[in-house]
């Protein structure tokens, strides 16, 4: 029998159907995969099965008995815990606050601080995070709050865990040790529900698959072993017409240098040093390698977020780089990263005027004052083409979901047709349907002559679509690779190893 199960669970917000009658039954000792693009309805499902929400029809059964959760402590009391998609802790509290928020163990009427910090740093420790429990959650990084919360919701010793995309914030290492984990506690006979894009971790770790397509289960509880990757991307789409293999990356004429973005024996104190980088007007170049590997810091120097301590940094047009983000983005250099907090979205405001944002202040400055019906008619233009789901471009930005807010950060971008295109991982928390129409939109803003840098936890994603990769490890370039040579088994392995063959 099933432990926790939803049926028939419908849930419309205003005149969006988020659910309608959704199902899904979580056995014990079973990893639960539960699937759909952006907008299909999981964290809608995830919701409920919570107590987050109350459904507007359906019913929830704990052991075959009805339930309603007040709310997600109500949860955790009945055996149910939940890792949100958008992350939810105490932001001002330290990390041993947060990693127990409702059951504190007691020493007479005092915190028990001694058992609390015993209890948590083996669960800590098996997460791979180590930080001081005294740290404020605000001062950590994005995947160390994902693995904070994770942290918690293990503390709770669940009989049923739930996460939402919890891996689209951990890099290799965290996401590993993360199904690892869930390994364990699927002998230990807890039911788990566990929700990704990345279908090759589903693929590794998941029994049951249940797709959500419009709010609707079109698989519900299926047998993973009966199943390949395409069986599931096409229940996920349904019928779609047919997409045509996506085209190579337009080749580029090198030359032209004052369009060349140049990167000459930079150096970054303990981060990396003496890299040489040239990219055309038109060329999609990668920087990959694992994490604290020195890549993403090409980004920073060339947003202006951080300076070189040796060498030079020159945009297209031979221009310095002006300090900080706010004039470089003033210069043409475009930030899209898939990191949930740094997607500078203005929640609050309708969809138009977020797509709208950076070419419109861009315009302003020029003095050029931009019509409303302009920018909303551009806006729709992008919704369409990007397959934001939304009921209109009027909805505030805040109520669309994970995935969606990330393709309006991308669209807000592309606007504004910058000159340099910095991408850090953008299609992050992205169904495979959006991927692939967003790497078109890079190869065409490539096309039109920007100059895009990608870093991406995706090899894939870098092998497929950039032009060259330059592999770091330790900070220094271990290998360029291009032709032939480019392929996601070579990043991986010169990114672990450092060695070309
Ligand atoms: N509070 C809300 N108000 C209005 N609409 C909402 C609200 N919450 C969700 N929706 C809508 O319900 C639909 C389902 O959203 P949900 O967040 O469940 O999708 P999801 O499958 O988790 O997508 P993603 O993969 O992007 O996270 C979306 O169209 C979303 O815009
Ligand atoms: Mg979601």
């Amino acid at each position: 029998m099933a432990v926790l199960q939803a049926r028939d669970i419908s849930k419309s917000y205003g005149g969006v159907t988020a659910l309608s009658n959704g199902t899904i039954s979580v056995e014990a000792g079973s990893v639960h995969a539960l699937l759909g693009e952006n907008g299909a309805g999981k964290s809608t499902m995830v919701k409920v099965l919570s107590g987050t929400i109350r459904p507007d029809a359906g019913t929830l059964t704990l052991d075959g008995k009805p339930v309603a959760f007040n709310d997600t402590f109500d949860a955790v009391r009945h055996g149910v815990a939940v890792v949100s998609q958008e992350l939810n802790l105490f932001p001002d509290l330290d990390v041993l606050a947060n990693l127990y928020p409702v059951r504190k163990p007691l020493r007479g009427p005092f915190l028990d601080r001694r058992a609390m910090v015993e209890a948590a740093q083996p669960i800590l420790a098996s997460l791979g995070l180590d930080v001081d429990l005294r740290t404020l959650v605000r001062d950590l990084s994005l995947g160390q709050r994902q693995l904070v919360e994770i942290a918690r919701a293990l503390i709770a010793q669940p009989r049923v865990l739930v996460l939402d995309e919890p891996t689209s914030a951990l890099d290799q290492d965290g996401s590993d040790r993360l199904l690892g984990i869930l390994q364990v506690l699927r002998d230990r006979q807890v039911g788990v529900v566990f929700v990704s894009h990345i279908l090759e971790e589903v693929m590794q770790l998941c029994d049951v698959i249940t797709v959500l397509r419009d709010g609707q289960a079109v698989l519900e509880g299926a047998d993973r072993s009966t199943l390949s990757i395409d069986d599931i991307v096409s229940a996920m789409l349904g019928p779609r017409p047919e997409r045509e293999t996506a085209p190579p990356p337009p080749s580029v004429s090198r030359g032209e240098q004052s369009r060349e973005l140049r990167l000459d024996g930079v150096s970054v104190e303990g981060v990396m040093s003496e890299v040489d980088l040239r990219v055309s007007a038109g060329e999609i170049v990668g920087v990959a390698g694992l994490a604290g590997a020195g890549h993403l810091a090409v980004l920073e120097l060339v947003a202006g977020l951080r300076r070189p301590a040796h060498g030079t940094v020159r945009l297209p047009g031979d221009r310095p780089v002006p300090r900080g983000l706010r004039r470089a983005i003033a210069a043409g250099v475009a930030v899209v990263s898939g990191d949930r907090r740094g997607r500078g979205l203005m929640l609050d405001q309708p969809i138009w005027e977020n797509i709208g944002q950076v070419r419109a202040i861009g315009l302003s400055r020029d003095g050029v004052i931009v019509r409303r019906s302009v920018l909303r008619e551009r806006a729709r233009g992008h919704v369409e083409r990007l397959r934001i789901r939304c009921r209109d471009i009027e909805q505030r930005t805040g109520l669309l979901s994970g995935g969606n807010q990330q393709k309006v950060v991308l669209a807000k971008w592309l606007d504004a047709a910058p000159a340099v295109l910095l991408l850090d991982d953008p299609t992050r928390g992205v169904d495979v349907g959006a991927k692939a129409e967003i790497h078109d939109l890079i190869r065409a803003a490539a096309a039109d002559g920007a100059v895009v840098l990608l870093a991406s936890t995706d090899v894939e994603e870098l092998a497929m679509i950039c032009h060259r990769v330059l592999v770091f490890h330790r900070g220094k370039v271990a290998a360029r690779l291009s032709g032939d040579d480019l392929d996601q088994h070579a990043i991986v392995r010169i990114s672990n190893t450092g060695e070309r063959q």
